[in-house]
């Protein structure tokens, strides 16, 4: 069975369709990934499987469960969990702080929820910063803060939007070997991204979004080769 089922996503904004009848299944412990030019919809689509906007039309079933039109918090609490693209933790509190905020939500204990995120913290490795304010944290030391702040609700599905963006190259080979960690841990992830070798480092399938519709899905190395993918997205150079 698939962990997530989507199935006829559509979301308007006035006059706007952002997301066209998009259906997609993720199986656990796959890694999706979603591309396309900005505006495409990517971030809209997250934004409707992860609760924070309601569909328009279609269905969400996620672990065996509708979830369409649940609350994003309610959504977060069934395992469903994602992170922004603008990094916001709360800048004068410390590292582990930010951590153990997320990780109260599944431990009751203060202890508990602190020694699990701690245990998150050094996953991402950033144990040399477990006290240090976030706002002192350098870019990539941000992202994975973002990052373990997901991990802190245990998820079951990680929505990613565009985590390696802002990531000067020699910060990305770190924080791709980390995803793939993640993901061989057992993590099923769905991605948003938009440096191709990282979507085909990591991505098993690969949805290619155009103008709020599914222009193609299936293997990232075959899909990248699709003709109507490299004149609306990838551009004669890649191919
Ligand atoms: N809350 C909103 N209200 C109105 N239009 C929106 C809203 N969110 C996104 N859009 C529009 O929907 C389209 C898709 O946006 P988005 O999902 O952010 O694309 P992507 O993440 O692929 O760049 C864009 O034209 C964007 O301007
Ligand atoms: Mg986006």
């Amino acid at each position: 069975m698939s962990l997530l089922q989507a199935e006829g996503l559509t979301k308007k904004f006035s006059g706007l369709t952002a997301v066209d009848d998009v259906s997609l299944t993720v199986a656990d412990k796959e890694f999706f990934g979603v591309v396309g030019p900005n505006g495409a919809g990517k971030t809209t689509l997250f934004s409707l499987i992860a609760g924070e906007v309601t569909p328009t039309h279609g269905r969400i079933i996620f672990d065996g469960t509708d979830i369409t039109g649940w609350s994003a918090d309610k959504v977060a609490s069934v395992g469903l969990v994602r992170t922004f693209q603008l990094m916001r933790p709360f800048e004068s509190m410390t590292v582990l702080d930010n951590v153990a905020i997320a990780s109260h939500q599944r431990f009751r204990s203060r202890s508990e929820a602190r020694r699990h995120a701690l245990a998150v913290i050094e996953r991402v490795q950033l144990e040399r910063y477990v006290n240090a304010p976030s706002a002192s944290l350098p870019t990539a030391g941000l992202k994975r803060l973002e990052l373990a702040r997901a991990l802190a609700l245990e998820p079951k599905l990680l929505l990613l939007d565009e985590v390696l963006a802002g990531l000067v190259p020699t910060e990305r080979a770190p924080m791709i070997e980390l995803l793939r960690e993640l993901h061989a841990d057992g993590l099923t992830v769905m991605f948003i991204e938009h440096i191709m070798a990282a979507v085909l480092a990591l991505s098993e399938r690969l949805l290619v979004m155009h103008e709020g519709v599914e222009l193609a899905l299936g293997d990232p190395h075959k899909v990248t080769q699709d003709r109507a993918v490299v004149e609306a997205y990838l551009g004669e150079d890649y191919a």
